[in-house]
Formats: C-alpha cells, structure tokens, sequence
C-alpha cells in the first residue's frame, strides 16, 4: 500500500545554511509519527516545506500519490492536510464552537458567522455545528463549548487548533510541538486524544515534539534528524538505542 504522504529527498537552504539537506520520509496511513532531533536539525523547516510554507529548492512531496510540491498552503489544506503552530493561531474573541465552525471548507466564514449570530439556520449549518460539537467533545472541550477562545488555558488552545484542522477535514494532520509547555496531565491527555483520532476517525499524524519522556508510548514511528538529515526512523524502540541517534544529542 503506498503511503500517504511521501517526502523525497527536500533540500531547502537559506543563504549558505542547508537547513534540509536530502531528506526523505514515508508516512503511512492510520498512523502517529513523531519528528525528532536537536534545536536546528530542521523539523520546523520540514513541516513547513510540507504543509507549503516554503517551497523546496529540488525534491518531491506526495500526498496519496499525488505530487503536491510547492503548491501554496491553501490548496494543500484543501487537499486534506492540517497543521498547528508552535504558537496557536485562534480567534481569540470567539467561542470554541465558532472557532471550529468558520474552519470548515468551502465555508465562506464571515457570512456563515453572520448566520450564526442571526439564529438563521439552514440544514448546511445544523449539520456543520453538530458535527463541530462532535469533535469538540472528542477533543475534550466539551464544557468550554461557549468559553471565549482567550480564556482557555494553553493546553486547551492546542486541542481547539487540533478541532479546527479536522473540522477542514484533514486526513494528514502536521503538529509541531503540540504539549510544549503544557502540564504533565494534560500534556498525556493530549497524546491519548491523538490516539483515539487514529482509532476512531482514522486520522493520520506528524507530530513535531521535544518532550519524549511522555511522547514516545504513545507513537507508532519515530524519525529522527539532525543537521537536516535523516539519520534514522521506525519503531520507537529501536531509533532511540540507535547510536546515531545518540550521538545527534549528544554533539548537539
Ligand atoms: N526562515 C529562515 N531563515 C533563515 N534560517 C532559517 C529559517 N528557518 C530556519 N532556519 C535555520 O534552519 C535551521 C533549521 O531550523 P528549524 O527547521 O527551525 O529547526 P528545528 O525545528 O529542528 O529546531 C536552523 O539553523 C535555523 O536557524
Ligand atoms: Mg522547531
């Protein structure tokens, strides 16, 4: 079965620094992925050249096969593929459940508001808030339904960014850095929701993460780089006893 997202050998340099130096991935279907490696190894860069950021200087990226490369962030959006930010992009003044509702695709989101506000409902719009606070429950947001996006705490923004990215429709989701500074509790609690997406939704993840101690048990492959190469990937227990692997942290 061919993967649904294949990144072949990416360079990207800025000025003289190649940030990406050949890279080349595989991400299966129904799976979580975790992107490792020291400060500077690249992973945001990846992502980044992943989601359509930035364009590659040579290399190719495929999603079901398709070649994808250098199409803007927008059109690959529209094609399935959602991310987050290291710092979480939300419309503070709304609630969750508009934060989730003007996400979804093909949406024209300030009239769709418009509706809302009014009370005007169509069939379209039922459909889409029922199906909002589906995954605002499933993501654990339940109770905040109506809190104003500004009042949650960090840990919730990241779950709300996660909800927007699906209620687009995202089948590839990219995260970078989705429990940095976030409490131990939640921090688990977030990975575990990650999970049931795999399970239930059959969600695919990347996931950009620094905090191991709590990531690792609950990914199913781990790639790690550094210097903006790939220096190993597969099951989590076997990239973390790789002396290459080691050595990157250790020389970082
Ligand atoms: N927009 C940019 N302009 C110049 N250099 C950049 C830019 N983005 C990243 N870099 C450099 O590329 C390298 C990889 O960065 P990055 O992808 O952010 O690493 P990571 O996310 O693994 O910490 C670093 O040396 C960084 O300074
Ligand atoms: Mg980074």
């Amino acid at each position: 079965m061919a993967s649904l997202l294949e990144v072949k050998e990416i360079r990207k340099s800025f000025g003289s620094l190649n940030a990406l130096d050949g890279v080349t991935l595989d991400v299966e279907e129904r799976k979580v992925n975790i992107l490792i490696g020291p400060n500077g190894s690249g992973k945001t860069t990846l992502i980044n050249v992943i989601s359509g950021f930035y364009k590659p200087d040579s290399g190719r990226v495929l999603l079901e096969g398709k070649d994808v490369t250098g199409l803007p962030a927008y059109k690959m959006y529209n094609m399935g593929l959602g991310r987050t930010f290291q710092i979480p992009t939300l419309f503070w003044k709304l609630t969750v459940l508009e934060n989730v509702l003007v996400a979804e695709k093909g949406n024209p989101g300030e009239s769709f508001l418009k509706a809302f506000f009014r009370r005007r409902w169509n069939r379209q719009e039922s459909e889409a808030t029922e199906r909002a606070m589906k995954l605002i429950v499933l993501l654990g947001l339940g109770k905040m339904w109506n809190a104003r996006a500004n009042t949650l705490s960090g840990g919730q923004m990241k779950l709300l960014e996660l909800a927007r990215a699906l209620m687009s429709g995202s089948k590839l989701v990219l995260l970078d850095e989705p429990i940095s500074g976030v409490n131990p509790t939640l921090a688990h609690e977030i990975f575990a929701r990650i999970l049931r997406l795999r399970d239930e939704l059959g969600v695919t993840f990347l996931i950009v993460e620094h905090r191991l101690d709590i990531a690792l048990s609950y990914v199913d492959v781990v790639t790690a780089m550094a210097l903006g190469k790939v220096v190993a990937a597969g099951k989590p227990e076997l990239v973390m006893a790789d002396p290459k692997v080691i050595e990157a942290y250790l020389g970082a």
